[in-house]
């Protein structure tokens, strides 16, 4: 970073062989803003530059010395290594001046417009990438001097700008999660050397992948031989799909495939330090399997589940160790999504929640422990977000409505084409679970079940919220799906209006806001940046928007506090405003210190 803009501002750079070089500042919303924009294209080109601050992605000393970017590699001893050169160079009359160099193009302004459209396709909404390129673009039109002037009003009016602040919110967020209030100090972790997984499914195998990909040895561990072929097959794939973009080399896909052993028994859970059960969210099912995991690991090895929402508590105590047992809460695809919910339990040992923190870190996670209760944290909030989103469907909205609103908004996807690409019969289930618990006077939209009941369950099945052409995963709006919210909106004598946007926003995101209010209160969330990192990093919430409290602190609590006050009013009793969200906002406070 700063640094590296140091560096470019001497006549020569050295670096060691380990040496990394970036200019990372996009990643926090800014461009290097100490002549990095104007430098770096001068001494590397246009193009490579563009590519580096762009991205914000290192380059290594090898990679530096051949764009020219370093003059010199230094083996062995760094300082004897330095002088040599010194020496070398000091006869010299005519020392090299970044700034005095002309800049090499040879692709003209194509670069631009192509690094433009990349940047608003891959980095939607961000505005840090555009300045970025507009001020490699200004290294060529501008004489040096002036290309300073004009890289330190971006690098100002970005400093300024909300969406710096919240990445820089986050990337705070990150450390400080991993810090776990009443661990006692010097708290050591287990060993991990060897992995399983129990249950190669969907998100078995993207788990096994996770600790592959980390260079850990697992064996994944499945009931059915069909499925562990099935298992075999889709790593296979995903592996070479890695390879086909370029992101892997086919050396690295076999020992990271040798690396994982399918297995039919469990005789294999024997001497594992870790395992992670994976098997079908049935609460008599998990059962089952910690009374066998119990029976057969070793002692001290640890015990988690992946449960998307089952009580932990409820599953170690069908063991004899509840003091071993953890939720270790991926997300799908379990090798892409960078989030970790560590669950832990009434019973949780101390060292297993180290264990599981350093453990999230050697397989590149981001992580969060939160407590137990049902969704944790990052479904539970999932709930009212989706009960709004239902709501909204029978009072007047269509999917594709929606969905487009809360894109438009930032989010990754829509809530319907989301619930599309997860199964509707995923939640159809909890729902059914809960159902019970669930008080009958309170207001339940039927759209999702009616769905369901149609043998709808989303990609899977060809058609969901939307319809999708065989081989596509483009959700096509059907006016089938358009008759049966008409339908259950009869039923329930609500009279369809007009709905617009902000309304659509509002209500789904202020339905996230208020819960995680209730989630911090709680004390099932340690602190509000965790529910962010969640929320960012599991659930598509926009980065720039710094996570669903974070966006709560910028609009204003009070100004938060009092629109759902309103719907509470309009609404009924879903919208009780969250104590601690009143109480923050009748101070004047935030949910996020900064
Ligand atoms: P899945 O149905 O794709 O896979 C479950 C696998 O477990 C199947 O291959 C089955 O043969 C195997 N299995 C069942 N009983 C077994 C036993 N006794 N021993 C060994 N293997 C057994 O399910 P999926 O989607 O991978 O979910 C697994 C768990 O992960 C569930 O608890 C789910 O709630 C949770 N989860 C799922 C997410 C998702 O997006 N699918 C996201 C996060 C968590």
């Amino acid at each position: 970073g700063g640094g590296l803009e140091l560096a470019m501002g001497c006549n020569y750079r050295l670096a060691s062989a380990t040496t990394q070089l970036a200019l990372p500042e996009v990643k926090l919303g800014l461009l290097p803003g100490a002549g990095g924009t104007q430098r770096l294209p001068r001494l590397i080109g246009a193009k490579s530059a563009l590519k580096m601050i762009v991205s914000g992605e290192p380059v290594d000393a090898t990679r530096a010395r051949e764009l020219g970017l370093i003059d010199e590699i230094i083996d062995g001893d760094f300082l004897t290594g330095t002088l040599a050169f010194a020496h070398r160079i000091a006869s010299t009359t005519k020392h090299p001046v970044a700034s005095r160099r002309t800049i090499t193009l040879d692709d003209g302004e194509t670069i631009f417009t192509a690094a433009r459209s990349e940047a608003t396709k891959s980095r939607r909404g961000f505005r840090a990438p555009l300045e970025c390129i507009a001020c490699v673009e200004a290294s060529l039109a501008l004489p040096f001097e002036q290309g300073l002037v004009f890289e330190r009003e971006r690098f100002s009016s970005l400093l300024a700008d909300g969406q710096s602040k919240a990445l820089r919110h986050l990337f705070f967020a990150e450390r400080e999660a991993t810090k776990v209030p009443g661990l006692p100090p010097g708290t050591a972790p287990r060993p991990i050397e060897r992995v399983a997984v129990v249950g190669a499914g969907t998100m078995g195998t993207g788990i096994a992948m996770c600790f592959a990909d980390a260079g850990i040895p697992v064996t994944l561990i499945e009931s059915r031989s069909d499925a562990l072929e099935r298992a075999s097959s889709t790593l296979r794939g995903n592996y070479a799909a890695s390879v086909a973009k370029g992101r892997l080399a086919q050396a690295q896909i076999q020992r990271r495939l040798e690396l994982i052993t399918g297995s039919l028994a469990y005789d294999d859970l024997r001497d594992v330090d870790l395992v992670i059960e994976a098997v079908f969210e049935d609460m008599s099912v998990k059962h089952a399997v910690f009374e066998r995991l119990d029976a057969m690991c070793k002692p001290g090895s640890i015990l988690a589940t992946n449960t998307s929402r089952l009580n932990i508590d409820a599953i170690a105590a069908r063991t004899s160790r509840p003091q071993d047992v953890i939720g270790l809460h991926f997300f799908s695809p379990a090798n892409v999504m960078r989030l970790l919910e560590i669950v832990r339990g009434a019973k949780t040992a101390p060292e297993v929640i180290a264990t599981s923190i350093q453990l999230a870190r050697r397989i590149g996670k981001i992580v969060a422990v939160v407590g137990v209760c049902e969704g944790f944290v990052g479904n539970r909030m999932l709930t009212p977000y989706m009960r709004e989103a239902g709501f909204l469907l029978e009072e007047g909205s269509m999917p594709q409505q929606v969905d487009r609103a809360l894109y438009d908004f930032g989010m990754a996807m829509g809530p319907l084409a989301v619930s599309d690409l997860a199964g509707l019969d995923i939640s159809w289930q909890a729902r059914k679970r809960l159902s019970t618990a669930r008080p009958a006077h309170l207001r339940y939209s039927t759209v999702a079940d009616r769905i369901c009941e149609l043998g709808r369950f989303g990609q899977k099945t060809g058609s969901g919220y939307y319809r999708y052409a065989p081989g596509s995963r483009t959700p096509l709006p059907d006016p089938e799906i358009d008759l049966l919210i008409q339908r259950c909106a009869a039923e329930s004598g609500i009279r369809r209006r007009a709905i617009g946007d902000q309304e659509i926003v509002e209500r789904t995101i202020y339905a996230l806001i208020n819960e995680g209010a209730r989630i911090l209160e709680d004390g099932i969330a340690q602190r509000a940046s965790d529910i962010d990192l969640i929320y960012v990093h599991g659930y598509g919430f926009p980065a720039w928007r710094g996570g669903p409290l974070f966006y709560a602190d910028t609009v204003g609590l009070d100004k938060v506090h009092s629109r759902i006050r309103q719907l509470h009013e309009e609404h009924g009793e879903h919208w009780k405003p969250a104590p601690l969200l009143e109480r923050l906002a009748g101070e004047g406070g935030r949910f996020n210190q900064i």
